[in-house]
């Protein structure tokens, strides 16, 4: 479109649109590389080969530092993560006091929020300091969602064990009980899936608010309020929600077809990046079907099968990340508000992974737009409006 300013000058002021930024590579990362033909890589770690093979924390070490730990640097990274997961006092009053009705996301972004108020290093900013701050927030993210599940049933909350691990401390806090083996082992599988995925819309978002140089408390504080979002990662909450609202198996096809010809999303499927099945999908797969054998739940899980063969069969795509992470953190114990939160308890490591990354980056992300308003319009005083 060519503007012309009282026949003054010519100024072109149009580019290429990318609706949504579809395949526009905004910056280059070491930290993950998400396949379309569907493998993805943890700093070149495909994680078919870590699924099993290591811990969380693992992986979250490995985003952070770009290589594996030895036994001992496992070990030193555990005990200082455990060492941290408490709450500074402050905090802990403040999620006391939220509504018991608020939504766990709300309290998450703005407990984040506020732990930036209290930390220790200020206004330290150094790679040191930052690197240090981002241990705090995978160590505390986790626990103001386990203090909000027990403060809004009026139960005490708990502090980690030193002889528990990351994994078990984390569901002690959340459900008052040490939990068996496979709860420990069956978190761990998710938190590893959950970690890191490119550049998805809130790891995006807090690149941009660290391409500010601001603080990595509001960085994160972005990247929450982005996750939140039906689109994203506030897809598994409503995935309950529709299992639970389909019933029996009977009913599965009238539902799933019902949506469909309405031209409604089906959430937990779809996804901007694969083009064929998310790699992640195929180990959730299992670790449902394992939960549901032993919960003698299989209608569950054959609904889950039933309800993808429907949408592939219309649409030609694929179940995502939070399809069945849904149902196994609903196998877990977790009210499906919680789902959301407990995505952004892993992914707080991709997230501090790439705000580092693009604190080194150092350049600011300010894309440009295409104007299609008017020009010259001819100001009138409000006297005369
Ligand atoms: C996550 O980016 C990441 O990596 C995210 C994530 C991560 O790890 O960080 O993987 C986690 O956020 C997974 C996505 C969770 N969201 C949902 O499950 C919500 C439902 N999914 C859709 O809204 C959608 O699939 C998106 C948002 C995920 C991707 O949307 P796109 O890339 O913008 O694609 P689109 O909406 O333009 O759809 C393309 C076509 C359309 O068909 P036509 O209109 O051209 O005929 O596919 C259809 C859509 O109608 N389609 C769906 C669908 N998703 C896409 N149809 C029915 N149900 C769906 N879920």
């Amino acid at each position: 479109m060519e503007h012309k300013d009282d026949g003054m000058m010519n100024m072109k002021t149009t580019r290429d649109v990318v609706r949504g930024l579809k395949d526009v590579a905004a910056a280059e990362t070491k930290i993950s590389y998400v396949d379309p033909m569907g493998v993805l890589y943890y700093l070149g770690y495909n994680i078919d080969d870590l699924m099993g093979n290591v811990i969380y924390s693992e992986v979250a070490y490995l985003l952070l530092h770009g290589i594996l730990p030895n036994k001992r640097e496992l070990d030193a990274f555990c005990a200082k993560i455990i060492s941290q997961m408490r709450l500074p006092r402050e905090v802990e009053e403040c999620i006391k006091c939220s509504p018991k009705h608020a939504h766990p996301m709300d309290v998450l972004r703005t407990e984040v929020s506020r732990l930036g108020e209290f930390d220790v290093e200020g206004k330290d900013f150094t790679d040191e300091a930052n690197r240090r701050r981002a241990i705090r927030l995978i160590a505390q993210v986790p626990t103001i969602v386990a203090a909000f599940h027990r403060s809004r049933q009026g139960l005490p909350i708990l502090y980690p064990k030193e002889d528990y691990s990351f994994a078990e401390n984390y569901l002690y806090m959340f459900k008052g009980h040490r939990p068996s083996q496979d709860e420990s082992d069956v978190l761990q599988r998710l938190m590893i899936l959950h970690a890191d995925h490119g550049f998805n819309a809130s790891t995006f978002a807090a690149r941009v608010t660290a391409s500010t140089n601001s603080d990595m408390y509001s960085a994160v504080t972005t990247a929450i309020g982005t996750l939140r979002g039906p689109l994203h990662g506030g897809a598994s909450e409503k995935v309950m929600e529709m299992l639970d609202d389909i019933g029996l198996e009977e009913e599965v096809e009238e539902y799933i077809q019902g949506l469909l010809d309405d031209h409604k999303k089906i959430m937990g499927f779809g996804h901007r990046v694969y083009k064929v099945e998310d790699p992640r999908t195929k180990h959730l797969r299992c670790i449902v079907e394992n939960l549901c054998h032993k919960d003698r739940t299989m209608s569950l899980y054959n609904k889950c099968l039933q309800i993808e063969g429907i949408v592939h069969d219309r649409k030609s795509i694929y179940p995502n990340l939070d399809f069945y992470a849904a149902v196994a953190m609903d196998a877990l114990g977790v009210p499906k508000e919680f789902f959301t939160p407990f995505f952004c308890s892993s992914r707080i490591s991709g997230w501090v992974a790439h705000i580092i990354e693009q604190y080194e980056d150092a350049v600011l992300l300010r894309p440009s737009s295409n104007y299609v308003g008017e020009f010259g319009r001819k100001f009138v005083p409000v006297e005369q409006r």
